[in-house]
């Protein structure tokens, strides 16, 4: 692994200009009749090329090659645990659910074929809802590279940081930091440490952005600087090189006489990004009960529906808790938007244990869910003072479509037969009590 730092261009959905070679990026126009150094010019559209202005991102490549230029796709036989929506096969269930840790990958897997899918929504063929997938990778992608033509990835390293090459350049992305990869954009993942374990959404729909923030001003959640694109890097390689793409739910692959990673200069608001989950700007009350947990939002990808999401992604970050005469752990609560969680680090307020970094839980539209008696016990009972909640990192994929998870989630051994103990024993209320 090359342990050199990288450079970033920071802001989310800026237009960035960057080369990796002096001049390699023409002046002026996008697609002039001679490019420098005779690269290919082509450009990659994440939105329509007719969406409105403020929602539109493409970006312009210059390239040793143009990216046509490839053997057919035939099927590729690995990442047999990549499922995508509609899920023929998934276990409906209106239990809720939660599971231990993934285990440690076997040896030989990389991060295409350790991955594993959890759950789905929507219909990938309608453009609509998520997959969640769990990854496990023990080496690293080498001459390998992978396309998702069926969404952009979200993700989120759990354990062993990664440095992810993408077309457009280079992300370090450690545990607490996370990345985002557009749709259609080739990239290989890294094991900084030889291993890694973390948490996928597959975004079937619109893309992922910074969520309005009304009331609270123009600051605030995740600043847009805080966001940071890659600089142009590439790789002068005539090595063979696999691609591997998804496509409509299957996976196809093919082979090149060369690198992918051949792009030498680029500009446009099209991009992958890293995000460090430490910068987020986190708001809540100082007065009493606390906000919905939408105020802990970091990116939504939302729906034409205004204010209802295909995927928000929502972080539990250390914070002061000062709520005055407040329940102060999540309530209880039955919700109309689905809630697939995941933990990073340390431990959750609303559970006393079993929810374990690396593990997941699913609490489906409408099911019952809250703090486990533990916790209720010990919020009702302790003296209100300011407290920090320190060194945890929980975090939620929230859709408005009901997550199936599939036959491989549920009928895991880390799928946890007992989950519903955590809400048994509550005594009935006292109505001889004031
Ligand atoms: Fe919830």
């Amino acid at each position: 692994m090359p342990a050199e730092p990288l450079s970033y261009h920071p802001g989310f959905g800026n237009h960035v200009s960057s080369e990796a070679v002096d001049g390699a990026l023409p002046t002026g126009r996008n697609s002039p009749q001679k490019v420098p150094y005779g690269l290919y010019a082509e450009q990659l559209s994440g939105t329509a090329f007719t969406a409105p202005r403020a929602e539109n991102r493409r970006s312009w490549l210059y390239r040793l090659r143009p990216t046509a230029n490839h053997a057919p796709f035939t099927p590729y036989t690995g990442a047999d645990s990549w499922v995508t929506a509609p899920d023929g096969k998934a276990e409906i269930t209106p239990n809720r659910l939660r599971w231990d840790p993934l285990p440690q990958a076997k040896p030989d897997t990389d991060f295409i074929d350790g991955l594993v899918t959890y759950a789905t929504n929507g219909d990938v063929h309608a453009g609509v809802g998520v997959g969640v997938h769990l990854y496990s990778a023990s080496k690293d992608m080498d001459r390998r590279a992978f396309m998702n033509a069926d969404g952009e990835l979200l993700i989120v390293p759990q354990q062993g940081a990664i440095r992810i090459d993408t077309e457009l350049g280079r992300l370090d992305v450690p545990p607490l930091h996370i990345a985002l990869i557009p749709r259609g954009m080739r990239f290989r993942v890294q094991l900084e440490e030889g291993h890694a374990r973390g948490y996928v959404c597959e975004n079937y729909g619109a893309l992922f952005r910074l969520p309005d923030l009304g009331p609270i001003g123009s600051n605030g959640l995740a600043n847009p600087r805080d966001f940071e694109a890659p600089t142009a890097w590439f790789e002068d390689s005539d090595e063979p090189f696999e691609i591997v793409q998804k496509f409509q739910g299957r996976l196809w692959r093919t082979e090149l006489p060369h690198s992918p990673f051949d792009v030498a200069a680029w500009h446009g608001n099209l991009a992958p990004y890293r995000y460090d989950l430490a910068r987020f700007n986190t708001i809540n009350t100082v007065s009493f009960d606390h906000p919905d947990p939408s105020i802990f939002t970091v990116l939504t990808s939302p729906t034409a529906v205004h204010g209802t999401a295909n995927c928000d992604f929502v972080i539990f970050p250390p914070r002061w808790m000062v709520a005055e005469d407040t329940f102060r752990p999540p309530w209880f609560h039955r919700n109309v938007m689905s809630e697939f969680m995941g933990l990073i680090h340390g431990a959750y307020d609303a559970k006393q244990g079993g929810f374990a970094p690396g593990g997941a839980s699913l609490h489906n539209q409408m099911s019952g869910h809250g703090p486990d008696l533990a916790s209720y016990r010990k919020a009702v009972a302790v003296d209100l003072m300011p407290l920090k909640i320190e060194d945890t990192m929980a975090f939620m994929f929230e859709s408005n479509l009901v997550f199936r998870p599939t036959r491989t989630a549920t009928s895991s051994p880390a799928c946890q037969s007992d989950y519903d103990e955590a809400w048994s024993g509550f005594p009935k209320a006292d109505l001889t009590r004031v």
